[in-house]
């Protein structure tokens, strides 16, 4: 049997409070080299606190981690490798240049630090300064660059060193939304092209997208899902990822016998699932874009249809989403197909396989 090769970092059931607060409860992940980990979800879920427990500017009070098979946080055994002593390099949101350097000195300090030789450091600080497309500014101060240089500048300093691991925690969230556009398919490229292993942190779902080979969805100070973005975002586990991630429908459901009752009313619908068995109750998912709400009577093959009256209709700028009460508190939303406005009576249609069943976290 082959042996799986052994994960880069490994965190067991990382645990942190501050005070009476329990901001991590429990995270285990692991990583492999060369994978670009995103840890994606919303404001105050632990996601910094997490990177700083990788980073090593704070300690576990409960829980592991290790890199390359060696611990190095481990509260129970005492262990807590320092920041400086982890190998790692981090980029900040804000991004923390020394002002009082040069772009150039800048780079150049952590490979100082390392002890490299004058002539390969200048050659190194040319090398990623060129990555970052920031040659011609090296002689420049901080203050007399624009943010999305100055982070270009950060993600060199950061990459210079030839870090094992590189952190970013939402390095693109202080530029403006075109620049943080053009910025985020750079640095997805860069990543790929250098093969860093790197954990980014963001609450922004088309970075995660972009820049992920997997995706953490945290929600309450856990992981509550990982996997590939196509796998999180066809098969969200949770109602938190399905309606984290795109636009989703949630509808309760009962199973009964073959069949299917959805909504508060019990709408029998067929019951076709490539899951063995799904939960006798609860609630299902059909993401938005699987849903198209058309006049009625119009005849669908294989399709799940559910009566309804049309409450929205709003304009997405390539196309309609129409709001639809299918019954009272029950409002799906989907595509709209022609002919349909506000007040018509429509009908909400999917195919059966776009259901997906949540276990409630
Ligand atoms: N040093 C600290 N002392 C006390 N509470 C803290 C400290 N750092 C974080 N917290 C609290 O821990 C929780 C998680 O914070 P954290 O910064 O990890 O969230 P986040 O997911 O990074 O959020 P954001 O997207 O807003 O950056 C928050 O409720 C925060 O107030
Ligand atoms: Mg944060």
């Amino acid at each position: 049997m082959q042996q799986a090769e052994p994960a880069f970092l490994e965190a067991r059931g990382l645990a942190k409070s501050f005070g009476s607060e329990r901001v991590l409860r429990g995270v285990d992940f692991s990583l492999q080299r060369g994978e670009r980990l995103v840890l994606l979800g919303p404001s105050g879920c632990g996601k910094t606190t997490l990177l700083n427990l990788v980073a090593g500017m704070l300690g576990a009070d409960e829980g592991e981690l290790h890199c390359e098979g060696e611990v190095i946080d481990d509260p129970l055994r005492r262990v807590h490798r320092p920041m400086r002593r982890r190998g790692f390099a981090m980029v900040f949101q804000d991004f923390a240049l020394w002002p009082h350097m040069t772009v150039a000195e800048n780079v150049a300090f952590g490979l100082e630090v390392q002890g490299i030789d004058r002539t390969a450091r200048r050659e190194r600080v040319r090398e990623v300064l060129r990555m970052v497309q920031m040659e011609s500014f090296a002689e420049r101060r901080p203050t007399q660059l624009s943010g999305g240089q100055q982070q270009r500048v950060s993600i060199a300093r950061a990459l210079a060193v030839r870090p094992r691991l590189l952190l970013l925690d939402e390095p693109l969230s202080a530029l403006d939304a075109r620049l943080r556009e053009e910025l985020k398919g750079e640095l997805a490229a860069l990543l790929r092209e250098t093969g860093v292993t790197a954990i980014y942190v963001t609450h922004d779902q088309s970075e995660a997208f972009t820049l992920a080979s997997r995706i953490a969805l945290m929600h309450e100070g856990r992981i509550e899902q990982i996997g590939t973005p196509e796998e999180v975002y066809a098969n969200p586990a949770t109602a938190f990822v399905a309606t984290f991630l795109g636009v989703s429908n949630l509808i309760p459901y009962a199973r009964q016998n073959g069949s299917l009752l959805v909504g508060g009313r019990r709408t029998p619908v067929p019951l076709v699932t490539r899951e063995p068995d799904p939960p006798r109750e609860g609630r299902l998912m059909v993401r938005r874009e699987a849903v198209t709400v058309g006049l009625q009577g119009a005849p669908v093959n294989g399709a799940i249809a559910l009566e309804g009256v049309c409450r929205r209709k709003d304009f997405l700028g390539d196309r309609h989403e129409a709001f639809v009460e299918i019954e009272e508190g029950l409002i799906l939303r989907g595509f709209a197909g022609p002919g349909i406005e506000e007040g018509t009576r429509v009908e909400v249609r999917f195919a059966s396989d776009a259901i997906r069943f949540l276990s409630e976290g």
